[in-house]
């Protein structure tokens, strides 16, 4: 009796999704092993790692174009949540892996499989996302994480491999472990583990150095339409296009390189690189729409939100009640938030210098310094004293007076 009859794996067409394969038939006694491949835009040839599956002995090899769904369904709304982990990161990682466990419960239900299968280790955020992310879409799936129980090391899980037909990896394995899509690289490892080692230059891939970026700063408009980003440069982009292209041109003059230690959720700290050129930019620009369009409580009190919304992105909880609930809020305040952000890039550095939106808050009657000043100066008087008294009222009472 194995521990699942039929299994559809998370694959990327690495040798330890591969190893998977053999291993979950002949180890754990799987009758039928499916792959999945994923196509989030990380700029793999996918049909060579299609085949590959196939030769490593999945009965079915299957490629899922996610790409436009991961813009709009996922990073969309994380832009318009203003998400960034601990401050900084992004989420492009994170974001990447409900969707890819919707994508394997699409397939399980599909094929009639009983279990899913991912090659996560037991030390990282990204078996949590999955494995929470499978159990609320269909808890009646169970799953699989054989390289969290195999104990091989690196050379083990080769030579593994090999009996099997799987070839070891002809390139020299990179000292680094890399995750990549659409939005994003993040890197880890090799002599990064140091965290006081400045990172080599060769570890990006997306994002310029600034030794190399133009000597001439580049102006962008960004369009937004209820908080989501819809043109670039005046013209209606499609969003898998629209975020193509703000990485060329962010990356071209080195925005968008993150350093950080990070709290993981299985309590160590790691040090993890991202760029993430059009996503750190796009945040930044819709953040600044916000602060024309919204009223100052609810910016200050969707702050508060924000930060949990990221903390539970990272921490694998996409599919909960509360990020559902969350949405309802964030949605609802979006529905102003609808303008233009120019952005200079020069040197690494995105600088929004101006902003527009025809639902502006911005009043010039009321904020300039010149005669057309309609502000009511006097007005002002009463209103410190009322704002002031119990301030006053402690003072007094302490000084007995
Ligand atoms: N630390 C990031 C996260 O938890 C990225 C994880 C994958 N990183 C990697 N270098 N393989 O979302």
């Amino acid at each position: 009796m194995g521990r699942a009859k039929k299994v559809v794996l998370a694959y990327s067409g690495g040798v330890d999704t591969s190893v998977c394969i053999p291993y979950l038939k002949y180890e754990w006694g799987v009758e039928e092993v499916i792959s999945l491949a994923a196509d989030l835009g990380q700029g793999d040839e996918l049909e060579p790692i299609r085949e590959k599956a196939l030769k490593s002995g999945a009965s079915e090899s299957l490629v899922v174009d996610v790409k436009e769904s991961f813009v709009k369904d996922y990073a969309f709304g994380a832009i318009q949540a203003n998400a960034l982990y601990e401050n900084r990161y992004p989420l492009s990682t994170a974001l990447a892996r409900p969707l890819i466990a919707k994508a394997l419960v699409e397939a399980a239900e599909k094929y009639d499989a009983d279990a899913i299968a991912h090659g996560c280790t037991g030390k990282g955020n990204d078996q949590v996302r999955f494995d929470v992310a499978v159990a609320a879409l269909n808890p009646n799936l169970k799953i699989l994480a054989p390289a969290r129980e195999w104990g091989m090391s690196r050379e083990e899980t080769i030579a593994y491999g090999e009996q099997y037909g799987i070839p070891s990896p002809v390139k020299k394995k990179s000292p680094y472990s890399i995750d990549r899509n659409l939005l994003g690289r993040s890197i880890e490892a090799g002599v990064l583990e140091d965290p006081n080692v400045e990172p080599p230059e060769e570890i990006y891939l997306m994002t310029k150095p600034i030794t190399q970026t133009p000597d001439q700063p580049e102006y962008i408009e960004i369009g937004f339409t209820r908080g989501i980003p819809t043109n670039l440069n005046g013209e209606f982009t499609n969003p898998v296009d629209l975020i193509q292209q703000l990485n060329q041109v962010a990356g071209n003059h080195g925005v968008g390189r993150i350093d950080m230690i990070e709290n993981r959720l299985v309590g160590i700290k790691s040090r993890e690189i991202y760029e993430t050129p059009a996503l750190s930019v796009l945040i930044q620009a819709h953040r600044d729409l916000e602060s024309l369009t919204l009223t100052a409580d609810l910016t200050h009190y969707k702050r508060g939100i924000e930060e949990t919304y990221s903390q539970l992105i990272y921490n694998g909880l996409w599919y909960s009640p509360l990020k559902a609930a969350l949405d309802a809020f964030i949605q609802k305040t979006q529905e102003r938030v609808s303008g233009t952000v120019r952005v200079k890039l020069f040197k690494g550095n995105a600088t929004i210098v101006g902003r527009s939106s025809d639902n502006s808050l911005y009043t010039p009657d009321l904020a300039t310094y010149g005669a057309e000043d309609k502000f009511d100066h006097k007005a002002a008087e009463g209103f410190i004293y009322v704002w002031g008294l119990p301030t006053r009222i402690w003072s007094q009472q302490e000084k007995g007076r």
